[in-house]
């Protein structure tokens, strides 16, 4: 009688620990990915009681790898997302439920305060997509709140920094689908729309979007006021100068001046006014002090021989 209990209790015991591993200690997340990292899942038709496969939707397939290296990584899918998504069909009046935007979670806490939440949303509404779509472009229609990384702040790569950022403007920019679902008419060609610009791959590659589409803030670690088109940086001595007005946008991180290497910014930033298309190499500098020294020797030479002839 007496091991028949204990028996019991043991069974019970490791049940409900079962249980507990089941809703506690594994995060929903991994079973949220078993779909929504594949580009097809599977499902149990209770109906026809039997499993069935299914083509994803292609953007709801996350990128798994940026998730767990972005700001939000500690998060589990149910934190921002109703716990009601670990029933599949999701019940379809999910889609209508209000998602946090940064400021909900963000907004007068001291712990983020070097970040600025408050200026940058002041900064925002004064730009062109909240002038004309008000509301419904939300921050997280360049941030994605699974993936952001604020790479500004702690890259020490100017190509890696252009390059992420830009990205963040291009997945709409260069996106018949985005574009279109916020806009409701097609998306001007970049490419054309800066057809004046030489070297546009160059450029592209060297500096952000932001660098001649906003007004510079010297207060904030990146200017958030996409300024009309008219008012978009057009001539190239502003960059291409002495007082470049990189200085005081791309070029001011910290993250970047500490990498102690000389010549970062390139040829863009010296007391020589720069000239647009020369290159100064180091070895080609050295190359034609070498051919004057040679020359000058040569004449020299060539002096002394007709001095000794005579
Ligand atoms: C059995 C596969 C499956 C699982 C598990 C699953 N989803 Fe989904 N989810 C889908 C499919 C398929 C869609 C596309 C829309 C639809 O069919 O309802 C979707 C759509 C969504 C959407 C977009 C809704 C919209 O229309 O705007 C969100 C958000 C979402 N899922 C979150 C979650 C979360 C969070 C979890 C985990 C708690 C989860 N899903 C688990 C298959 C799944
Ligand atoms: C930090 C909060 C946060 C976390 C964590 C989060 N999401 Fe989201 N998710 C959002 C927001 C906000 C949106 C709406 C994006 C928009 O408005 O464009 C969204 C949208 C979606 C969508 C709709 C497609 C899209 O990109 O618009 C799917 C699917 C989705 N999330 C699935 C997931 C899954 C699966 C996880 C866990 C692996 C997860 N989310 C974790 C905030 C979050
Ligand atoms: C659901 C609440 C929530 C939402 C919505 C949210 N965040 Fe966060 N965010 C957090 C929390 C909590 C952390 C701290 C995570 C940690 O401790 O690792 C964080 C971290 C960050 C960090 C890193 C801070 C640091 O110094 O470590 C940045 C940057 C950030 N979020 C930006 C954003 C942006 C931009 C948005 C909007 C697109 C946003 N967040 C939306 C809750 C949120
Ligand atoms: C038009 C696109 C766009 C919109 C809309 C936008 N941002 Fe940004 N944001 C950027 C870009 C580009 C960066 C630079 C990316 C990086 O961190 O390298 C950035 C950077 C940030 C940073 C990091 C700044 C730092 O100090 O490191 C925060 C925080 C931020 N944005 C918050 C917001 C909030 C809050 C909103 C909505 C009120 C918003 N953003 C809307 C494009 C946008
Ligand atoms: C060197 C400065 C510079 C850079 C870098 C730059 N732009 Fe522009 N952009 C301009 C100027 C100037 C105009 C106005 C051109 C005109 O009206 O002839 C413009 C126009 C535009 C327009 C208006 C298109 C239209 O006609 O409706 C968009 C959108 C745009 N740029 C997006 C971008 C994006 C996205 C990037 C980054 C990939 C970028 N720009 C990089 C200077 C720049
Ligand atoms: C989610 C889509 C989306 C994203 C992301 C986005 N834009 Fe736009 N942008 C638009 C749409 C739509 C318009 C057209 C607005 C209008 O109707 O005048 C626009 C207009 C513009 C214009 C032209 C303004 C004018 O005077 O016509 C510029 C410049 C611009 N965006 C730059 C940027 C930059 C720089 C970024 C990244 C920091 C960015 N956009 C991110 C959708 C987007
Ligand atoms: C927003 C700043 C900015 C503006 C405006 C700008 N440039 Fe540039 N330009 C750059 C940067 C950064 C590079 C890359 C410099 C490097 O790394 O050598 C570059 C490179 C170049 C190069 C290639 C130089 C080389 O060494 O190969 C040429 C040519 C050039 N720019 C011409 C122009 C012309 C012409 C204009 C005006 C129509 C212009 N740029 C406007 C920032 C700018």
């Amino acid at each position: 009688m007496r091991t028949c209990l204990i028996v019991l209790l043991v069974i019970c015991f490791g049940h409900l620990k079962h249980l507990s591993a089941q809703y506690y200690d594994e995060p929903q997340e991994h079973q949220c990915l078993k779909c929504h990292s594949n580009h097809s899942f599977s499902f149990h038709n209770e109906l026809m009681d039997r499993e069935e496969k299914r083509l994803m939707n292609p953007y709801y397939v996350m990128d798994t790898l940026a998730m767990r290296t972005g700001v939000h990584n500690v998060f589990d899918c149910v934190d921002c997302h109703s716990f009601d998504y670990t029933a599949y069909p999701h019940q379809s009046n999910l889609k209508l439920e209000p998602m946090n935007t940064c400021l909900d979670c963000h907004g007068g806490d001291e712990s983020f305060a070097t970040y600025q939440f408050e200026r940058i949303d002041e900064e925002f509404k004064k730009s062109v997509h909240a002038r004309v779509y008000g509301d419904l472009f939300t921050c997280a229609k360049c941030h994605s709140q699974h993936t952001y990384t604020a790479t500004a702040r702690t890259s020490s790569s100017v190509k890696e920094i252009v390059a992420y950022s830009n990205q963040m403007c291009l997945s709409c920019h260069n996106s018949m689908e985005r574009y279109e679902m916020i806009s409701g008419r097609g998306n001007p060609e970049l490419v054309k729309v800066h057809s004046w610009l030489p070297n546009q791959q160059l450029h592209f590659e060297n500096v952000r979007c932001i660098e001649c589409h906003t007004e510079v803030q010297d207060s904030l670690m990146v200017s958030h006021n996409i300024l009309p088109k008219s008012q978009a940086v057009k001539k190239c001595v502003e960059c291409h100068s002495a007082n470049s007005k990189l200085k005081a946008s791309l070029y001011k991180y910290e993250n970047l001046q500490n990498r102690g290497e000389k010549g970062v910014f390139g040829n863009l930033i010296s007391n020589e006014s720069y000239v647009i298309g020369t290159h100064q190499v180091p070895f080609l500098r050295w190359l034609s002090i070498v051919i004057l020294i040679g020359v000058l020797g040569g004449v020299l030479v060539h002096v002394i021989f007709r001095i000794l002839k005579k």
